[in-house]
């Protein structure tokens, strides 16, 4: 990896081990372009991308046609108003009313190392593996500088950019809109990749043609949220898990966002990702600087799977923090779709004690243990144990749990207040609303403003509170409806529009605190399923909740599009009783546990209710975990069939990094008449190592695994699944 300023031709050019991303600066204006990403380019002709520009267009060769030169040059971050028609990096109001910027080349700096963005999550690395650049660009006009940061990590074909913003002026500004990144490149029959979804449905995958004009996805629900991911990919081959130039872009952000491209007349393409200017304005004091979030940039020249595990790499080894990403996870028993609101201590210590039989190791009380919640219509906000379901107190039922030999955790809602709370008699103003309107109401809550500081100090001694009362080891932290009515009883009229960033400012803000004053404790992030799954939260929590639908066919779906971005390790899979409670599907026990084995596992069921004979068949999921966990978390992911796209069928592949071990699992959804015959192409394998397939005597090489593919036999039925074990070593 290198980052070079190649003088001569004023060429700025990032070398990572198989891509090149090169900009540069034209005309005396010191206009920055963006020239070429894509395959490695030898460094000897990194100078021959200025030549594919139009250098006579420029305006210090022909003013005349300025404007002509503005509308099409690739620019690195654009401006506004000033004669590029396209949608623009970057839109302000200056204290004149004036809304025009053009941001120019001033200086720049190449050091090892990356910075901290400063109260946002991103990735990290050190002066051994991570090498930046910033280059400051500056509108002399209106006294705003940007600077555009660029970080390359050793061994991986990713950069990260960010953009940070500085009023130099005498006067504010008014920021209306500020991406993170904006690309321009030529179209080359590109396809647009997005996830989309709902409650229980979240990331699917959707495929769509980029037509003229804007194609995007977008949140503007005060978090990333169910319904669109803040990630895309351009994709020349469509699903093509191995062929086909795939530029992925993952947003490292958990509010709203918007990710999409513009495709100009010139059939030009300009990509985007960065905070919906939705519900977006930030008034830049004099002085002040603005940090936007920052975006992964992952091209990959062979396919969605080569993206999917540079992601993955990335993600693990530069973004999470937390202890426990390396280490096995407790296997974990939550009692939400047990008991649901209805339980006591002696509802928890049975299931705990069942619990413990079939080697699980946590058990989590998910909501209802606080105030005097019994269904979700009050007590968010009254952090206080409800002894008349926890007889002595959370202490007392933690230590008993721990006596039983079971690790605990504890469910908590930190960002709410329910209207029937003593917290909202109290505080009725701690609510975000509008003056005058009542607020709309969501599972009959509401959201706590968490950008007043009275506010966020409260809920963060609430947690803490919590936390050190007893033996908590894990925290699952829930979000269960999206902000609206966004009014601030605190902020001036002109900084009212701050409002949703600084709720994610809080957000992380409090996050931060948790984990630096529990730095033992395993966090996992939760919004009403998976609505807050995403980037931004993976440098706080090493996982996050996948969704609510714990139904293992349903699963297939999400977790493949889960996975198409984030480590097998970050995805909350659960076992559940059946028949299922969101779709009302009956699954075999096997199948639910091999979906969820490729997750972080645990159960989230009734143990002391469920069959002796799937009571046993946990023992043996259990081995499992404990035998392939380290597979699951490290390995390299291979997707080998899509039910979601061929509606039958399903099976992905965990390779280990030194590929001397592997796990196929295969779902047969539906089972096909007359014997069907499946033979899966295996990838990932050593093509000159020899594998052991499962418990057969059969050794087969990588190579012909590959070439000639395994027979696949499921058994008869419909849901069948099964878990095929290759090593070399066995
Ligand atoms: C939504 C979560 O996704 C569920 O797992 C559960 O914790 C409920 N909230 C509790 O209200």
């Amino acid at each position: 990896m290198d980052i070079r300023y190649i003088e001569e031709n004023r060429l700025f050019v990032l070398e990572t081990e198989n891509t090149s991303y090169i900009m540069g600066i034209v005309d005396e204006e010191g206009f920055l372009g963006h020239f070429y990403y894509g395959d490695r380019i030898d460094p000897r002709d990194s100078s021959y991308v200025l030549n594919l520009i139009e250098p006579e267009y420029t305006p210090g060769t022909n003013g005349r046609d300025r404007s002509s030169f503005l509308d099409r040059f690739p620019f690195e971050y654009s401006g506004s108003n000033v004669g590029d028609y396209r949608n623009d990096s970057i839109n302000i109001t200056d204290h004149n009313g004036n809304g025009s910027v053009l941001l120019c080349y001033d200086s720049h700096e190449i050091f090892k190392g990356k910075k901290k963005l400063e109260g946002l999550p991103a990735a990290f690395g050190n002066e051994n593996d991570t090498m930046s650049l910033e280059i400051t660009l500056i509108d002399k006009i209106i006294g705003l500088k940007a600077v555009l940061s660029y970080s390359i990590f050793d061994g991986l074909d990713v950069i990260a950019r960010s953009v940070r913003l500085e009023n130099t002026s005498d006067y504010p500004i008014m920021l209306n809109k500020v991406m993170s990144m904006t690309m321009d490149m030529d179209n080359e029959n590109y396809q647009l990749l997005t996830l989309y979804g709902s409650w229980a449905r979240e990331r699917m995958m959707d495929f769509r043609p980029i037509g003229y004009g804007d194609t995007l996805v977008e949140s503007f629900r005060g978090e990333s949220s169910h319904q669109f991911q803040p990630f895309m990919a351009l994709v020349r081959n469509g699903d093509s898990q191995d062929t086909g130039k795939t530029y992925g872009f993952s947003f490292i952000y958990s509010g709203n966002f918007q990710a999409g491209v513009c495709r100009s007349q010139f059939d030009s393409l300009r990509l985007y990702m960065g905070i919906c200017e939705k519900n977006f304005r930030w008034k830049l004091e004099k002085g002040k600087c603005f940090q936007a979030p920052e975006v992964i940039l992952n091209y990959s020249p062979c396919g969605l799977g080569k993206m999917t595990r540079t992601f993955h790499d990335l993600f693990r080894n530069h973004l999470i923090r937390s202890p426990y990403k390396d280490k096995e996870r407790p296997i974990l028993i939550n009692n939400w779709e047990a008991t649901y609101f209805n339980f006591d201590s002696e509802k928890l210590l049975a299931i705990a004690k069942e619990a413990k039989k079939s080697g699980i190791e946590m058990l989590v009380m998910d909501d209802g243990w606080f105030g005097e919640r019994n269904d979700d219509n009050s007590s968010l906000g009254d952090w206080y144990v409800n002894e008349n379901k926890l007889k002595g107190g959370l202490k007392k039922l933690v230590d008993d749990i721990n006596e039983i030999g079971l690790r605990f955790g504890i469910w908590m809602e930190p960002e709410m207040i329910s209207p029937k709370s003593r917290l909202y008699e109290e505080h009725p103003d701690w609510a975000i609303q509008v003056e005058g309107r009542v607020p709309c109401r969501s599972r009959n809550q509401l959201v706590l403003d968490l950008t007043r500081q009275e506010v966020f100090e409260y809920v963060y001694d609430r947690i803490k509170d919590v936390l050190s009362s007893a033996n908590i080891e894990y925290l699952k932290w829930d979000m269960n409806r999206q902000l609206t009515d966004l009014g601030s009883l605190w902020l001036d009229s002109d900084r009212k529009g701050e409002l949703s960033h600084r709720y994610m400012l809080a957000v992380y803000d409090l996050q931060e605190r948790l984990v630096t004053d529990f730095p033992d404790l395993l966090l996992e992030n939760c919004s009403g399923g998976g609505a807050r799954f995403d980037a931004g939260m993976l440098y706080y929590s090493p996982q996050i909740w996948c969704s609510d639908d714990t139904d293992a066919i349903e699963r297939l779906k999400i977790q493949e599009g889960t996975a198409l971005v984030f480590p097998l390790s970050t995805m909350g899979a659960h076992v559940s009783d059946c028949p299922n409670h969101t779709v009302g599907r009956t699954t075999p026990f096997n199948t639910r546990g091999d979906v969820a084995l490729s997750g972080t596992f645990g159960y989230e069921l009734d143990i002391t209710g469920i069959s002796r004979k799937d009571r046993e068949a946990i023992k043996e999921q259990v081995e499992n975990y404990h035998k392939f966990s380290d597979i699951y978390r490290n390995g390299d992911y291979y997707r080998l069939a899509s039910y979601q796209r061929n509606h039958e069928f399903d099976a992905w592949m965990v390779v280990s990094k030194d590929k001397k071990r592997a796990l196929l699992t295969c779902v047969q959804v539906v089972a096909a008449p007359n014997g069907k015959k499946r033979v899966l192409k295996l990838d990932g394998l050593d093509k000159n190592m020899d594998y052991r397939i499962a418990d057969s005597n059969m050794r087969i090489l990588g190579s012909t695994l590959k070439s000639a593919g395994l027979q696949i036999d499921m058994p008869a039925g419909d849901y069948q699944s099964k878990l095929i074990y290759l090593s070399s070593e066995e």
